[in-house]
């Protein structure tokens, strides 16, 4: 059976962009794949959380994979940190990632023009990271968006190196894997592209938002004047919100809408109405969960116990063998 890996940075409530965009698609997997899913919080200190809210924030990515339906029982669910053998495979992999790959990382020089004061070296070798993340359980697909693309070559580029190093074929190449119809887009509220959770307030709905959280920011998205010739194309904005419909909403709501469009006879605030009650409906089962797990410390000690220990059996096993590859012998 092939392995999947894929994890999620521990910065803040997961939003519905990552559920219909990745989640609803590790539980779709768990059931094919041997499956890691991981929390990645030592990713998480390239922007030095403190001590409270680290914890918290892990703690609230675990909450709400399970609310979404990762089973434990199915996938292995663990926090990278409590895996020691990643940064141990983290050290040797850079010791063959070099200066100007890193450096001409997308992301990398993304990170450097938004913040230019912490321009720190886990942020360097955040791809080196990753491939760790990736190749220690020696995965071949990684669910991921087109944004870790250019992280996923990064990390065949580091796997085969080795390979080649050591003129040992030890590492399998891991590619990005989605279930092909599933490439559902999955807009923000603010108009513009998708959802995420750094475009600012309002844009992003939680998996845990209330229901009047939810009802305040579809009053709230963004729209135009109203369409001022029949059959008219959509603006952005308006698709935005049609777009969302098509995850939330039953065809023939989206229809009748689609029909007020097109005879210029919408009234977005209706729309917006219609939106709302949908996304509280579609995220209930998950909220109620949320809730339920938050508050059993036992049972997500269990959880994160039992994970642990699933990983370390197998990035155990892949540093033994990379140690003995590398040289290492004992007296
Ligand atoms: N870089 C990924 C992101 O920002 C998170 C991540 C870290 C990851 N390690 C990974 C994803 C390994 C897949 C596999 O979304």
């Amino acid at each position: 059976m092939e392995t999947v890996v894929s994890g999620i940075r521990s910065t803040g409530n997961l939003h519905l962009g990552n559920y219909y965009g990745a989640i609803q698609n590790f539980v779709k997997m768990q059931n094919e794949y041997n499956c890691y899913f991981f929390i990645a919080d030592l990713h998480s200190l390239t922007t030095h959380p403190t001590p409270a809210n680290l914890h918290a924030n892990v703690k609230q990515v675990l909450v709400e994979y399970l609310a979404a339906g990762i089973d434990p029982e199915k996938a292995t669910i663990y926090v990278q940190s409590d895996v020691p053998e990643v940064t141990e495979l983290y050290l040797y992999l850079n010791m063959n990632a070099y200066m100007g790959e890193l450096e001409r990382a997308t992301s990398f020089k993304d990170k450097v023009r938004a913040n230019p004061d912490n321009v720190n070296a886990g942020l360097l070798t955040y791809p080196v990271l990753m491939a760790a993340d990736i190749i220690i359980h020696k995965a071949t697909k990684v669910p991921v968006g087109k944004d870790q693309e250019q992280h996923l070559e990064m990390a065949r580029t580091f796997g085969n190196r080795f390979n080649r190093l050591y003129n040992n074929e030890y590492f399998p190449e891991p590619y990005a894997f989605s279930y092909g119809t599933n490439l559902v887009k999955i807009p923000g509220l603010d108009g513009a592209g998708k959802m995420g959770k750094s475009e600012g307030e309002g844009n992003a709905i939680f998996l845990g938002d209330t229901p009047e959280a939810i009802r305040k920011k579809v009053m709230r998205a963004k729209t135009d004047s109203g369409p001022t010739e029949e059959n008219q194309t959509k603006p952005q904005e308006i698709q935005n919100l049609f777009d969302l419909m098509k995850v939330v909403s039953s065809p023939d709501a989206i229809e009748h809408f689609d029909n007020l469009y097109n005879t210029m006879a919408i009234r977005y605030g209706d729309l917006k109405k219609q939106l709302a009650e949908d996304m509280i409906i579609a995220t209930a089962p998950i909220r109620d969960r949320i809730n339920d797990i938050a508050g059993d410390a036992d049972y997500l000690r269990k959880v994160a116990n039992l994970g642990a220990d699933k990983a370390r059996e197998s990035a155990s096993k892949t540093i033994r063998e990379v140690r003995e590859i590398i040289g290492f012998r004992k007296f």
